[in-house]
């Protein structure tokens, strides 16, 4: 009869922690760009999350996600530092992620330890980020994949001389630095080599400059946004493709929603990717069609939506590996080595750079349908983050 007893409470006792534990809201705190010049970036990062939880939904076991979202309009330091502080702080965020420019990364950093909190990269792109903290994982790419192939293929198509513009922050100069080092092992010369400041919005001095250094072609690296936008406009209004200059650049430049407003200039413009919205699979169309509702309209799409998207998968699996308990270096453990279909194609996380290994793919700027699009021409599998590797 006690034991009876015994057992019934010891039951009813369980099933109250059951219940307990039952429905745990975990938050994460996505700082980025939603409002002023880059707000088209902050768009794609909601757009990636919500297309996340449409396909998805917002479940991990018992518990749910909560994503809170935190305006970082232009690169900031001080204040992405602020904005993380209140989320760990006040919010009682388990989960920080999002993060479009370098600076503001590298001040997040620091904290992560102490707060016990991950950092989920939905984009900032120099490689050495995640050498700052041991709780960083990276969903997009860096400078180092997209400009190190594209100095392969400029060698591949027998260019000899090469130009190089980049903004002068992080990665710009990591793209000029992979660019300058892989171009010149296969044999090409880099004839100059100019840095832009980031506040730059005039760049007809600087096409001066490429005019007047006499190489074929040019290799750029801008951030996506009104100074990819401004610079590749001020290449066809200065008549450098009339020229015979040949505008390599990373896909920043060519983002498919700068394209429409640079039009048929921009035809034959060759870039090296992680991720075009025209990408051939049945998981990409699937995230297109998802995303294209999630974002409103048509044309908006754009590639920080794909690194949101895998992201919030990356961090389901944090979830799911620490059963919602806050444990972040268990957390980035779990998902070292994790690989998956996305709809960029097959990704793994290295688990030594905590970038993705993925395929880097040669794109051209073409019209199909009246649009245009970035046309994947070749491709580079299982591209890894050199920035961080050994033999660069
Ligand atoms: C960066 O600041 O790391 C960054 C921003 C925009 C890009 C690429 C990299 O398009």
């Amino acid at each position: 009869m006690l034991a009876r007893r015994l057992f019934l409470a010891a039951a009813a006792l369980a099933i109250a922690a059951t219940a307990a534990c039952a429905g745990e809201t975990i938050r994460v705190g996505v700082i980025g760009p939603f409002s002023g010049p880059f707000n088209l970036a902050g768009k794609n990062f909601k757009a990636g999350v919500d297309t996340y939880f449409a396909l998805n939904g917002s479940k991990v076991g018992d518990d749910s996600l909560d994503v809170i979202y935190r305006d970082l309009p232009t690169p900031d330091p001080a204040k992405a530092k602020s904005l993380a502080q209140e989320l760990i702080v006040k919010d009682k965020v388990q989960y920080l992620a999002g993060i479009y420019f370098t600076p503001d990364a590298l001040a997040v950093a620091p904290l992560l330890e102490e707060a016990n909190v991950p950092l989920v990269i939905f984009n900032a792109a120099t490689s050495a980020i995640t050498t700052k903290s041991p709780l960083i994982v990276r969903t997009s790419f860096t400078l180092w994949q997209t400009s190190a192939t594209m100095a392969k293929v400029a060698a591949q198509r027998g260019i000899k001389k090469v130009v190089t513009a980049v903004t002068d922050y992080g990665p710009g100069v990591d793209a000029e630095t992979a660019f300058k080092k892989t171009f010149e092992a296969a044999g090409g010369t880099v004839v100059e080599t100019i840095r832009m400041p980031l506040s730059t919005n005039d760049f007809n001095p600087v096409m001066q400059r490429i005019k007047d250094a006499g190489a074929p072609a040019l290799f750029a690296f801008l951030p996506a946004g009104p100074p990819s936008l401004g610079f590749a406009k001020a290449f066809n209004e200065n008549g450098l493709k009339q020229a015979g200059v040949q505008f390599l650049t990373t896909g920043d430049v060519t983002d498919e929603s700068n394209l429409p407003a640079l039009g048929d200039a921009a035809l034959g413009v060759l870039s090296t990717y992680h991720y075009s919205i025209a990408h051939d699979s049945d998981a990409n169309r699937k995230f297109v069609e998802a995303a294209t509702k999630a974002i409103g309209g048509p044309d908006q799409l754009t590639f920080p939506a794909v690194a949101a998207y895998d992201g919030m998968y990356v961090i389901t699996k944090m979830v799911a590996a620490t059963g919602g308990k806050q444990d972040a270096q268990k957390a980035v453990d779990a998902v070292k080595g994790l690989a998956w279909e996305s709809p960029r194609g097959p990704v793994t996380l290295d688990p030594q750079t905590r970038t993705l290994d993925e395929t880097i793919y040669l794109r051209i700027v073409d019209k199909v349908d009246g649009r245009y699009i970035n046309k994947e021409i070749a491709s580079f599998p299982n591209t890894p983050d050199y920035g961080l590797l050994q033999n660069k």
